[in-house]
Order: C-alpha cells, then structure tokens, then sequence
C-alpha cells in the first residue's frame, strides 16, 4: 500500500518556523517519524484504532505484521513551495499510490488550483495541520481543501499526520481488498 504524504509551502522551514506555533521539530523528524509508525500499520489492523493501541501491545511496541493478509504500508514524502509543481504532483499521484496525506500549508486557505487537482484524481487524501486552524486568524479556519478531502486531521503536531495515516489506510482497506487495483472512487 503505497501513500504520498505532500507537504506545501513553508512546512520545509519547520524546526525554525514560527516555533511557539509549529513547534520545534523539522519536516525531517516528523517523516521519519511517520514511516516508523507506518511499519506498525497493516491493513487488518489498521481498521478503526492504530496498531500499538490493540489489546496486549504497550504504546511503541512494534505491531505483529506477520498476520494473515497483514500489508506493508509504504511512504514516499515530497515537499514544495510552489502551487504548480503541487498540482502536477496530486495530478500524477494515481499512477504509483493509493492514497495521499496532504499538508496544504497556506494553499489550504485559497487554493482553488489544488482544490481542483484533489477533486480530479479518483485516490483519497486526507487533509492536515499541524496547528488547529480553527483556534487561529479567522482566514485560516476556511480551508478550501476539506470537503474534497476524506477527512482532516489538526492540532496534534506531528500526530495529526499518524491520524491521517490511521484514517487513510483504513479507509483503503475498507474499500478494497486489492490494492494493485484499487482506483475506487471516494465515497466521503
Ligand atoms: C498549517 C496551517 C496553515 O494555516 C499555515 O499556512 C501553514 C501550516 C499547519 O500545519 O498548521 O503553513 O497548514
């Protein structure tokens, strides 16, 4: 199971950026620190709570991938501060993932360009923040993005992004049993 996660303008300053809002880890850290929690995700127990919370498992225990159907969830990371190069990049996501996790960054805010990419392709994305837009300056808590997402995840720092996996993998796994053929289209 393949998954993009898309990061937009800025989120390459993280570390240093705005620390009292963002937080001091970089964009680095937090990649890392998803496909860790990426290899304790397999379809059959991604379905409805993450792996390391499932009866018996300490938090932080590697999760037991050795169950029948249990599937390794792949990432791949890009970051870019430009709307087109973002565009292009969701434009071709269908033809190598499954599915996206999407930090649309300032975009969220009025990019109608990437509102559009999203609604164009038939994989799902999952939209998220960092920071609780809602909580901030009344422009951020419009986001252009939301309702061509399957959901969105914010104000948990580095766990929305693990939210938005967890959400994102069982949703796929919920909608199809074959991920090699899976195009669905998202139904919300
Ligand atoms: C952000 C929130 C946006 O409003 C802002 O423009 C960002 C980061 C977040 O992760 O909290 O660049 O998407």
């Amino acid at each position: 199971m393949k998954i993009l996660v898309i990061n937009g303008p800025n989120l390459n300053l993280l570390g240093t950026r705005e620390p009292e809002v963002y937080g001091t880890v970089t964009l680095d850290e937090i990649n890392r620190e998803l496909d860790a929690y990426a290899q304790s995700l397999s379809r059959e127990q991604s379905v409805g709570q993450p792996a390391e919370m499932r009866a018996g498992q300490s938090v932080g225990q590697p999760a037991d991938l050795s169950a029948e159907r249990a599937e390794q969830v792949e990432l791949s990371f890009f970051q870019s501060n430009h709307e087109g190069v973002l565009v292009d990049t969701i434009q071709s996501a269908p033809r190598s993932f499954v599915g996206i996790i999407y930090n649309p960054a300032a975009h969220t805010h009025y990019s109608i360009a990437l509102r559009d990419a999203i609604a164009a392709i038939d994989i799902p994305v999952v939209e998220v923040h960092l920071s609780d837009i809602s909580q901030r300056e009344g422009f951020r808590a419009v986001s252009v993005i939301s309702d061509v997402c399957i959901g969105q995840c914010m104000g948990k720092y580095v766990g929305s992004y693990k939210a938005a996996l967890g959400m994102l993998v069982a949703h796929i796994a919920a909608n199809n049993e074959d991920d090699e053929t899976y195009r669905g289209k998202v139904d919300g």
